[in-house]
């Protein structure tokens, strides 16, 4: 059923807790799994994409210890512990389900099909296939058209190194699963740093991993020599920046709006979005900066703000390729114009999100122009230029999520049409965001 979301007329105050990391989350549970030992994960995300996680992993035979909690134990099984599953393993929404689990299936001694729902057999898994094909695996596209089911058979695996066209952490820590059941070291080198989770846990677990930037070409380079154990170790999982930033973008926007976000996590690899909005006026401020388990976490406080446009493009866009519905959502009620450009992963994302974003901005009024990397956004300010529509989201996450914060500004109503798919990364999302009082 849609939901139907008024202008907002006071603006958020006090503390807020977001939900745990999704990508720590899954990372924590396929390498627990994989880990000689017990895993202990606090804060993890219990949302759809995540229990797809944890749900291919107990079809191959791991002991996990969850209700649908923030805590979840892992009883691994050890690098060649895994059990062939009893059918295909259902990766429902999840693009980083889907490829880091091919990497890892491509070094089993069983066969299997990795599938999802409608969404997932539309992502592009060549950027995947092909990588793992020049290691020696045997997977294909059941379909023969680059897209899920994809058909996994026991292959010997060779190292390779790999430069990737794009920046994408899903293909480096597919090809790192790989790896280590590989014969030699594997080294994976990106265009641009996107996001370590990976690494700093394979690290943390005990791999022989290195990690930085090719001295000669500047391109980043992960590479693991395989021989190994994983050993067990507990896993705090920080709260989602990716979930944090909806508050952050509602609190900058909604006036006489101020608040503290607890426990986020703000790796330098997904802070993209802070570097922004502070970029854009915003005022928010970094408090209690700490590092747990290898990753920075702080507090953060934002309030209400006068925004203007700004440039984004190069280095900076993995580090924020999530938040950018939410970024040209925020840039239409600032004022300026904002470019953003070196965004054309969007398209391949849970949905369309270059052409549904400025669809649907288009639709509250703003004056959006798609181009194919990204988009060209001129707005005033004042007064606040967006009004209420029905938004199309095309059950994707961060499409519900970004435009129920642009309804927060918007003047009558808006309806999202799909709000149950916010529970892919925030469940929670709509009664954090909305007081009690103002849901219809
Ligand atoms: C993710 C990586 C990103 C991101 C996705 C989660 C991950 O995708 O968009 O939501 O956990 O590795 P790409 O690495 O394909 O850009």
């Amino acid at each position: 059923m849609s939901r139907t979301i008024e202008k907002r007329k006071e603006g958020l105050k006090g503390s807020y807790s977001v939900p745990g990391d999704k990508s720590i989350s899954h990372r924590a549970v396929m390498l627990g799994a994989i880990a000689e030992g017990t895993t202990h994960i606090s804060g993890f995300l219990n949302g759809a994409d995540c229990n797809s996680t944890i749900g291919c992993f107990r079809a191959m035979g791991v002991d996990i210890d969850y209700e649908g909690g923030t805590d979840v134990t892992v009883h691994g099984v050890g690098l060649h512990g895994l059990k062939a599953p009893a059918s295909v393993l259902d990766c429902g929404n999840s693009g980083t389900t889907t490829r880091i689990m091919a990497g890892l299936l491509s070094g089993q001694p069983f066969a299997s099909v990795l599938t999802g729902d409608p969404s997932i057999q539309k992502r592009p898994m060549k950027r995947i296939i092909e990588p793992l094909r020049l290691m020696g695996a045997d997977i294909r596209s059941e379909r023969d058209n680059g897209y899920a089911p994809l058909c996994i058979s026991p292959e010997h695996l060779k190292g390779i190194s790999y430069g990737s066209p794009v920046a994408s952490a899903q293909v480096k820590s597919c090809l790192l699963m790989a790896a280590m059941y590989a014969e030699g070291a594997t080294t994976v080198y990106e265009p641009v740093l996107s996001r370590n989770h990976t690494e700093l846990m394979l690290q943390a677990l005990g791999a022989d991993i290195g990690y930085g930037r090719d001295k000669e070409t500047g391109r980043s380079y992960a590479s693991l020599t395989p021989g190994h154990v994983l050993h067990a170790c507990d896993i705090k999982v920080p709260g989602d920046i990716s979930s944090a930033a909806y508050l952050m973008g509602a609190a900058l926007t909604v006036p006489g709006s101020d608040i503290l976000i607890r426990n986020v996590g703000v790796n330098p690899t997904r802070d993209g979005i802070i570097k922004v909005f502070k970029q854009m006026g915003g005022r928010i401020e970094l408090l209690d900066t700490r590092v747990e388990a290898g990753e920075a976490v702080a507090d953060i406080h934002v309030s209400g703000s006068d925004l203007t446009g700004c440039r984004i493009s190069g280095d900076i866009i993995p580090t924020l390729i999530d938040e950018l519905p939410l970024i040209a959502v925020v840039a239409s009620s600032a004022s300026g114009t904002t470019v953003i450009k070196d965004a054309a992963e969007l398209k391949v994302k849970e949905s369309d999100r270059i052409a549904l974003v400025t669809k649907d901005l288009k639709a509250m009024g703003a004056d959006i122009t798609a181009t194919d990397d990204g988009f060209i956004i001129n707005a005033s300010g004042e007064p606040m230029p967006l009004h209420g529509a029905a938004i199309e989201d095309a059950l994707d996450h961060r499409i519900a999520m970004s435009f129920a914060v642009a309804a927060l500004t918007a003047d009558g109503a808006t309806e999202i049409a799909h709000p149950e798919c916010v529970s892919v990364s925030y469940p929670g999302f709509f009664e954090d965001l909305i007081p009690d009082s103002d849901i219809s």
